[in-house]
């Protein structure tokens, strides 16, 4: 069985006292009970090393990502954050691929393979995001391009660096819309990719590989959405930045 993963992903929100505060209100509404589901917090990097010393001290359970690395290891790179910084900040996990990061920052395949690779290098997990744009869907391409971007990034892994992938389904027309994929579509597509996984890696791993599920995840659709046999946790952005939403979707 497969353990739900509920991932907040905060985006460039929240002043710091607003975050922190964000953080003691999960830790105690969690508090330390993750029977059954994992929870898993994306803030802004620049919180990264607070975020991790206060999630410690409230031994919360709740993991801790970071929203972007670099493609590189080090070097002359201005303004850039490793995947190395990240961890010894206490990052468990990096999200590659998310659809803000292709379509604002211009990163391709070829980028977002080397992010993975440094990730899972110094020991990140990843969460790699993929997701058709809505003229995709309309025009029917949608599985053909969540194939390609799987297969850009994902192909060339080895088994044990599968061991530290989840995948993220992210339709870009659902993202921060309030329009959401029906439970249908969403099952449909992670069905797709698991049985992408499944001629890649085989049986094995595509029966363990964790598939999110993210577009306007909200308390009152969770629940569908999370009881699809092939959705297997959601990462979630607007309703993330609220304990109350959060907590909600964590109990859904
Ligand atoms: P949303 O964002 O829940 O606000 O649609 C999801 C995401 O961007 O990961």
């Amino acid at each position: 069985m497969r353990k739900k993963l509920i991932a907040g992903n905060w985006k460039m929100n929240l002043d710091f006292n607003e975050a922190m505060t964000l953080i003691a209100e999960l830790c105690e509404a969690v508090d330390g009970n993750l029977d059954q589901k994992d929870v898993l917090i994306f803030p802004p990097a620049l919180y990264t090393r607070h975020a991790h010393e206060f999630l410690r001290n409230a031994s919360s359970g709740i993991q801790l990502g970071v929203q972007d690395v670099a493609a590189t290891t080090d070097g002359a790179f201005t303004g850039e954050v490793s995947a190395s910084m990240a961890k010894v900040a206490g990052a468990d996990y990096a999200l590659v691929g998310h659809s803000e990061r292709r379509s604002y920052f211009h990163e391709d395949g070829a980028v977002l393979l080397e992010k993975t690779k440094r990730s899972l290098e110094h020991g990140l997990n990843v969460v790699f995001c993929c997701g058709e744009v809505l003229e995709d869907r309309k025009s029917g391409q949608h599985f053909d391009v969540v194939e390609r971007q799987l297969h850009e990034v994902l192909s060339g892994l080895n088994n044990s660096e599968w061991d530290q992938i989840t995948i993220a389904y992210e339709p870009v027309w659902a993202i921060g819309t309030g329009e959401t994929a029906t439970p249908e579509q969403a099952q449909e597509m992670h069905a797709f990719i698991r049985n992408w996984v499944k001629e890649q890696q085989g049986d094995a791993r595509a029966a363990v590989v964790r598939i999110l599920y993210g577009g306007s995840m909200k308390p009152d659709n969770a629940a569908a959405l999370l009881q699809q046999p092939d959705v297997d946790g959601g990462l979630i952005g607007g309703a993330s930045l609220k304990a109350d939403q959060f907590t909600a979707i964590i109990s859904a």
